[in-house]
């Protein structure tokens, strides 16, 4: 039987709807040349700043229940750094490859994306707006209203499709995806971690050197997925979920509420092997259910 499991953000076509979620498979560089990653859809690497960030204090990552806390705050080399010692090696994957940015100033999110529209191995950026909002004292992706200003005036210089990563931490996340789809993103990801903290009951302090950080993995996953359900209803630009998929059955509940394509993240920690088991589970259950084109799973979820 023939599969079809392409699909296509803006003009990017991609081989299957598989994916990394940003910041748990590192730049790749010593993946690059392993064969297996070729077989995903993308690739995307941890969320670059304009400037070097050194992170957060340590401890920076605590296991929870069926998940994880972490608190890296975007520890990276900056730009300059990425173009010239982590692009080169990226730029050998044949697969699209998603970079990630994040700024806390406007002027930081135009350089950063001025400068990877420049770049011919970068097909798709993806803007992390879980940074403070100065202006507000919240997180862009908080507010609709600053989700909007910041895709509007991002999307007026970028020459590749830009998504918009939302954040889980909010009331309404379908109206910020509606700001995002409206202000010109070619497609919504979510979810990011949910605000969280974890208490060492002996010492009576916090875990985490920064006190509070976002928790990932299983434990977020029906959250996520009803997430994923609302946005779906709000917009129609394509959808990138995540959030706990640790199988294919959890990326296929993701894809039948509606998602175009699905992202693992702290599986990878686990075992990085697991993008590539959801890519086969997923064949496997095309497969056995007969159905030949995965859109025909997109979206498929029947209510009544
Ligand atoms: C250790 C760690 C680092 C992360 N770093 C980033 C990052 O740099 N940029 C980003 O957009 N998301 C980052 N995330 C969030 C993930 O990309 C993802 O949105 C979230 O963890 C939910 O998916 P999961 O439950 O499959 O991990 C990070 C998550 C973890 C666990």
């Amino acid at each position: 039987m023939s599969m079809k499991l392409n699909v296509s953000i803006g003009h990017i076509q991609f081989q299957n709807p598989v994916t990394i979620a940003s910041g748990t498979f590192g730049y790749i560089s010593k993946y690059a040349k392993s064969a297996d990653i070729q077989k995903l859809g993308a690739f995307i690497p941890k969320t670059i700043t304009l400037a070097a960030r050194e992170g957060n204090p340590s401890p920076r990552i605590v296991e929870t229940a069926s998940g994880m806390i972490n608190a890296i705050g975007i520890e990276n080399d900056g730009l300059d750094h990425f173009l010239a010692h982590k692009l080169p090696d990226l730029a050998k994957l044949k697969i699209p490859l998603i970079v990630s940015v994040s700024a806390y100033q406007h002027n930081d999110f135009e350089t950063l994306v001025t400068r990877l529209s420049q770049e011919e191995s970068v097909s798709l950026i993806e803007l992390n707006l879980s940074c403070p909002n100065l202006k507000h004292a919240r997180l862009i992706a908080q507010d609709p209203a600053a989700t909007q200003e910041v895709v509007a005036a991002l999307k007026k210089i970028s020459a590749k499709p830009l998504i918009a990563k939302l954040s889980p931490n909010v009331t309404d996340i379908a109206a910020v995806a509606f700001a995002a789809q409206e202000a010109g993103a070619d497609a919504v990801s979510l979810v990011n971690t949910f605000s969280a903290m974890a208490v060492d009951v002996h010492r009576r302090r916090p875990v985490l050197g920064n006190v509070t950080g976002g928790l990932s993995g299983p434990a977020i996953k029906p959250i996520a997925l009803k997430m994923v359900y609302d946005v779906k209803k709000r917009v129609t630009i394509p959808i990138i979920a995540m959030g706990g998929i640790m199988t294919a059955e959890d990326a296929l509940e993701f894809l039948i509420v509606g998602a175009t394509m699905v992202a693992v993240g702290t599986a990878n920690f686990v075992d990085p092997q697991t993008p590539l088991r959801v890519l086969q589970g997923i064949k496997a259950y095309m497969k056995q259910h007969r159905v030949s084109d995965i859109h025909d799973i997109i979206g498929s979820l029947r209510t009544s």
